[in-house]
This record gives structure tokens, C-alpha cells and sequence, in this order.
């Protein structure tokens, strides 16, 4: 089999690249390593930045999103018992974020998939990526047979565990790592909201997110140190100690039920440079992970698709390397910037076992300026959204 793009893995980023790479008439076949039953059955992230919001419309999967999702003009902080709104809309010049759940966002462009007639493989076993840099292919296993796909590029979309940066030469690759000393306990349930916007707060006895998937359907987390696992804790017990970590009049709004899903994230920090080796580029969760608190794994994935697009495009329509050639450093510049701000949500509102006394106080300073700056919220509202690409 040939084709001009191997995308490996059908996340996010491997179906939306698909899918623009495909409304552009440039080949391309997705191999993914689990069933795609498997793929939709994964609850993560749940807020859209307006860039990638932008980006599903361009690959003209935005039809649900639009009809379905909750545009959010705000969100709150919540510390020392009290609420703070910050006003998106108003702080970052006219940008929203839109509600959205990753599992519905994977489900529509699965769909256009599927109607775009081109080849996704499922329950690909042992993929491997030879020749990255002169005539690229991969290999896997399936039904019995070892089956082999050539082409010009791979576009590594197989996010932190995949096989992509892992076939990289070790000299050949920088990787940064933080990895946090907590992890987040995440409870899916049908039951209203707490609050029309997402609440993020602060608690001596750790971080909590009130977040919601539509006004049926809540979505909630709460820190958890980093060796638990989400079978110890009951829907009661969570329910519990949400309450006890957010003001009392939000604590009051919470409606319980029983959980659909239940499930624990190690909070982790990590970038892999450069992006590109030969004809190997690595996008989204392959590439770089940032702790959940600043919404952004998603949308970063996003962003890299779109370098990537333009890139693989420019190539193929222009007879232009300078946008591939581009790729690693562009991505990179945005990558580093939601690092720092992923990093620092999480430094401020979670609860570090070893910080000393100086540290918490510091910490109390960070949030007493952040709600009582412009600049601060300004700057806050920025990053929230999304900084362009
Ligand atoms: P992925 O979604 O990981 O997709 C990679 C795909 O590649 C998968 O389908 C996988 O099966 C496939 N694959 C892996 N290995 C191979 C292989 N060897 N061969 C072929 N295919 C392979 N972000 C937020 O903003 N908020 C959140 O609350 C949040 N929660 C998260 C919870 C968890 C448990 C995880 C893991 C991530 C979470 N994220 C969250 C991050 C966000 O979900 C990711 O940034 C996003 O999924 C990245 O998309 P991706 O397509 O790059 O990678
Ligand atoms: C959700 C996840 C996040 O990491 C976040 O910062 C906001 C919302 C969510 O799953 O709804």
C-alpha cells in the first residue's frame, strides 16, 4: 500500500490532521493501535480554545460542536473560601472557550472520517517506522499478516506512550520533563452543574475543578497524591471531599449521582525537541504533555496540526520545503508558552507536599495579585484562550 501521509494513531490529532489533509485532496491512511471503540470510550479534556474550535470548522466538523456546545465567556478562581470570576470575554478583547468534550470531538471527526472514504486502520499491532529519512514506511500486524505502508511523510500523532518519538535515536532528541507529585481524580456524572462556568479552586487540602460536559452532565476533579487509584475512592467519598474543598455556596449547588466514570491522570510536564527528524514529524501528545489545569493538551495538539497542515500543504500544492522546514520551531514557540502557563496554574492553586512555608505564601501573593490586577487577569484571560497561531 502507498500513500503520501502515514498518520500513526487516531486520536485528535491524527483525525483532524486526517481530515484536513483530506478537504485538501492530499492522500493520507490513519494506523491506530486499539479499536476504535476503544478510542471513544477515553473521557479527557473539556474545553475548546477558539483556535481549534476554528480549525474543526475548517476540517467542516464544527456542525454538533456548534449546536451542542456551551460557549463560556468566564471562568472562576476559587481560594480562602471565596469565589472570583474572571471575565474572558471582557479581559482578552472578545474570546470565549467552548465546552466541548474531547470524546465528542474524537466521535465527530471519526464520522467525517468515514464519510471521507479514506483508509483508517484499527487494532494495528506492533506498528513500526522505518527509514525516516530517505523513503519512509511503516509496518504492522494484523489478522495474521504483516502489512507494510510507504509513503512520503509520517505524521507521529500516537500521543506520550506511542511509537513515534520512541523510534527517534536517542542522541538525536532533547526531552524535558517535570512530573508533579499529585495526580487528578476525575468524576464523570449525569447530574447539573454546580455553576454555570468552571470553578477552580484552591484548597489546603487540595486543588478541585467544577466542569460540566452540557447542563445535564458534570464533570469534576479533585488532587489525589500521586500513588492512589480511583477503584479506592467510592462516589461518596469523592463527592465528600469535592464539597469540602470549594466555597460553601458552590459546595451547596453541587447535585450528586452516581459516576459514569471514574478515573485517575498523573499530572506531568514534558516537551521532546525538535519535532521533525528526516520525514518524521511528531504532533500533539507525542510530542509534549502539560498537566491538565490549563485546559491546553487538547488545544496545543490543535495548534501543531495546523503547522503541520500548512506545512504538509505547502509542500504538496506549492512545491514550498519552508513551511515543513518551519514546522518544529513554530509549534515549538507556542508549546513552550501553554508549558509555562499549564505550569504555572498548577503551581499556584495545587497543594505541594514539600513546599515550605515561604513557598505557600508565595502562592497566597500569586492569587491575592492575580484578583486584584488588570494585568494580572489580563494576562490570565490571554493564555486561558488561547494565544494565537
Ligand atoms: P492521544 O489522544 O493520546 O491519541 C493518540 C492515539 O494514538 C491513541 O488513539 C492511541 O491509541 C494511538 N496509539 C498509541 N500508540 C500507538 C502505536 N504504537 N501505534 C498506533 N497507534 C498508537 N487535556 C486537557 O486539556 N484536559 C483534561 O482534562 C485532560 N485529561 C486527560 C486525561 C488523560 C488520562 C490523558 C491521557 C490526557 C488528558 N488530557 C487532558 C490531554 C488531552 O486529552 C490530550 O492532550 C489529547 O488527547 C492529545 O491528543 P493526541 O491525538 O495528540 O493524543
Ligand atoms: C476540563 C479539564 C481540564 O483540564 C480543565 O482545565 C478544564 C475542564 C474538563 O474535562 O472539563
Amino acid at each position: 500500500m502507498r500513500t503520501q501521509i502515514a498518520i500513526v494513531g487516531s486520536g485528535p490529532a491524527g483525525l483532524l490532521l486526517g481530515q484536513l489533509l483530506s478537504n485538501a485532496g492530499i492522500d493520507n491512511v490513519i494506523v491506530e493501535r486499539s479499536a476504535a471503540a476503544h478510542v471513544l470510550s477515553r473521557i479527557r479534556a473539556g474545553v475548546l480554545e477558539q483556535g481549534m474550535v476554528g480549525l474543526l470548522e475548517q476540517a467542516g466538523c464544527a456542525t454538533r460542536l456548534h449546536a451542542e456546545g456551551l460557549v463560556h465567556e468566564g471562568i472562576e478562581i476559587a481560594y480562602d473560601g471565596a469565589r472570583h470570576r474572571f471575565d474572558l470575554k471582557q479581559l482578552s478583547g472578545g474570546s470565549t472557550v467552548t465546552v466541548y468534550g474531547q470524546t465528542e470531538v474524537t466521535h465527530d471527526l471519526m464520522e467525517a472520517r468515514a464519510a471521507s472514504c479514506r483508509t483508517t486502520i484499527y487494532e494495528a499491532d506492533g506498528v513500526a517506522l522505518h527509514d525516516l529519512d530517505a523513503a519512509p514506511f511503516l509496518t504492522w500486524r494484523k489478522d495474521g499478516a504483516t502489512h507494510r505502508l510507504d509513503c512520503d511523510f509520517i505524521a507521529g500523532c500516537d500521543g506520550f506512550h506511542g511509537v513515534s518519538r520512541q523510534s527517534v535515536p536517542a542522541a538525536a532528541i532533547q526531552l524535558y520533563e517535570r512530573v508533579y507529585p499529585f495526580g487528578w481524580l476525575g468524576l464523570l456524572a449525569d447530574v447539573p452543574p454546580a455553576a454555570p462556568e468552571l470553578i477552580y479552586a484552591r484548597h489546603a487540602r487540595g486543588f478541585a475543578l467544577c466542569s460540566m460536559r452540557s447542563p445535564t452532565r458534570s464533570r469534576y476533579y479533585i488532587q489525589t497524591d500521586g500513588t492512589q487509584k480511583a477503584e479506592a475512592w467510592s462516589d461518596d467519598m469523592f463527592w465528600d471531599e469535592l464539597r469540602r474543598r470549594l466555597p460553601p455556596e458552590a459546595a451547596d449547588h453541587v447535585v450528586t449521582g452516581p459516576s459514569i466514570e471514574k478515573s485517575i491522570a498523573q499530572l506531568r510536564s514534558f516537551v521532546a525537541e525538535p519535532l521533525r527528524f528526516g520525514r518524521l514529524f511528531l504532533c500533539g501528545d507525542a510530542a509534549h504533555i502539560v498537566p491538565p489545569t490549563g485546559a491546553k493538551g487538547l488545544n496545543l495538539a490543535a495548534s501543531d496540526v495546523h503547522y503541520l497542515f500548512e506545512g504538509l500543504r505547502e509542500h504538496f500544492h506549492d512545491h514550498s520545503a519552508a513551511g515543513l522546514d518551519a514546522y518544529s520551531s513554530r509549534a515549538l514557540a507556542r508549546i513552550w508558552k501553554a508549558e509555562r502557563f499549564s505550569w504555572w496554574m498548577t503551581s499556584t492553586l495545587h497543594t505541594f507536599p514539600d513546599l515550605d512555608a515561604f513557598g505557600v505564601r508565595l502562592q497566597a501573593a500569586e492569587l491575592d495579585y492575580l484578583t486584584h490586577s488588570d494585568a494580572a487577569a489580563a494576562t490570565l484571560a490571554e493564555n486561558y484562550v488561547g494565544l494565537p497561531f
